[in-house]
């Protein structure tokens, strides 16, 4: 079976390396139908379109997307980071963003093999408040979290499984309950509700303050880490900073019941400081490339690739060295 996976490849640096993944797809030997989408910077400064209804519907139809990254020093922050890449999660509803990291022999933190299962369609980011009296010296601008039963339970519970599906089965909850007293609360109770089914699993919390100490300190304490968007999409960031840098660190957006189509993405965004110098480290999106081949069912491709990436470990280059490098040793 041929898959039909959309290629979304954005802004600045996002076509270059997401060229570099699908050239190792390809060097892997997994059929696929490409389907490009122009989406990003470039298509909103042209005609004002972020994601149109058409395109959102067509991607709805394809079994993954992989993405580069979107984001232009010419548009308005915010317009693509809410007007593609979240309502591409909520629409889709891709509960789960998933990020390992695996820290090689090149790197200060050799050993570190942790996950962190970042909630995707919750939390601060679903968009929840507004301003009052906008412009006047009297403004108030408030910002909710929003905190569902369902929404904490799916995502704490995929984080049991796949705890429960690796050697060390160790699970740690990060939030900040001592002070987010209704969020938090929330978090904590689904979070020993489902620990009480995985028997296996042992379990942690540290706030998230401790968790940036401990991540730079010692990150080889964690294996899976479970953890709310906002606090996520940070402990990420620092997550890819101690364990290889932030060119290599990949992410899924998961729809864990496949009713929709998952997106493959580096964690990184479009870097127009080293755009067409190539100059962009591509192995964060060939990462992210393995994820999607193995979500898609090629446990083989994507363990292959993982094995080319770490033989290649100590390859430098242009975007384009390092893609052909690593495509060469898949084969
Ligand atoms: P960024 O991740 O693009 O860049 C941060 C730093 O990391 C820069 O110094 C950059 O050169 C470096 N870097 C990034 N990717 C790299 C790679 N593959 N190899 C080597 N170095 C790399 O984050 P920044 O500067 O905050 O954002 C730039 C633009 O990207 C903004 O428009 C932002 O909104 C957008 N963005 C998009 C994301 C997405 O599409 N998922 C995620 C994060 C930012
Ligand atoms: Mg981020």
């Amino acid at each position: 079976m041929t898959h039909r996976i959309g290629i979304i490849g954005g802004d600045g640096v996002g076509p270059e390396v997401v060229a570099e993944a699908m050239k190792v797809v390809d060097a892997a030997g997994v059929a696929y139908t490409p389907v490009v989408f122009d989406l990003g910077g470039a298509r909103y400064l042209r005609d004002g379109e972020v994601l149109p209804d058409a395109d959102l519907e067509a991607i709805r139809g394809l079994d993954a997307v992989m993405l580069g990254a979107v984001g232009t020093p010419e548009v308005a922050p915010g317009v693509l980071e809410r007007g593609l890449l979240l309502r591409l999660r909520f629409e889709l509803d891709l509960f789960v963003n998933l990020r390992p990291f695996v820290a090689g022999p090149s790197s200060l933190n050799d050993g570190v093999d942790m996950v962190v299962i970042r909630e995707n369609t919750e939390g601060v980011y679903a968009g929840e408040g507004g301003f009052l009296r906008k412009g006047t010296p009297n403004e108030i601008a408030t910002q909710g979290s929003v905190n569902t039963r369902l929404g904490v339970e799916r995502c704490v519970r995929f984080a049991f499984e796949l705890a429960a599906s690796r050697g060390r089965k160790h699970l740690t909850l990060v939030h900040k309950t001592n002070v987010l007293q209704f969020a938090g609360d929330l978090w904590q109770r689904v979070f020993d509700e489902v620990a009480a089914e995985f028997g296996s699993v042992e379990t942690a919390y540290h706030h998230v303050d401790a968790a940036c100490i401990y991540l730079v300190q010692d990150p080889a304490r964690y294996d899976v880490v479970v953890t709310d968007n906002l606090f996520g999409d940070i402990l990420t960031d620092l997550g890819g900073a101690v364990s290889g840098g932030i060119g290599r660190a990949a992410s899924a957006n998961l729809n864990p019941t496949r009713t929709s189509p998952s997106v493959f993405e580096p964690v990184h965004g479009s870097a127009p400081d080293i755009a067409g110098t190539g100059k962009a480290d591509p192995r964060a999106a060939i990462v992210s490339a393995a994820m999607m081949m193995e979500f898609l069912g090629k446990e083989d491709a994507a363990q292959r690739v993982r094995e080319a990436i770490e033989k290649t470990e100590d390859v430098t280059g242009s975007t384009s060295e390092i893609g052909d490098a690593i495509a060469e040793q898949v084969q």
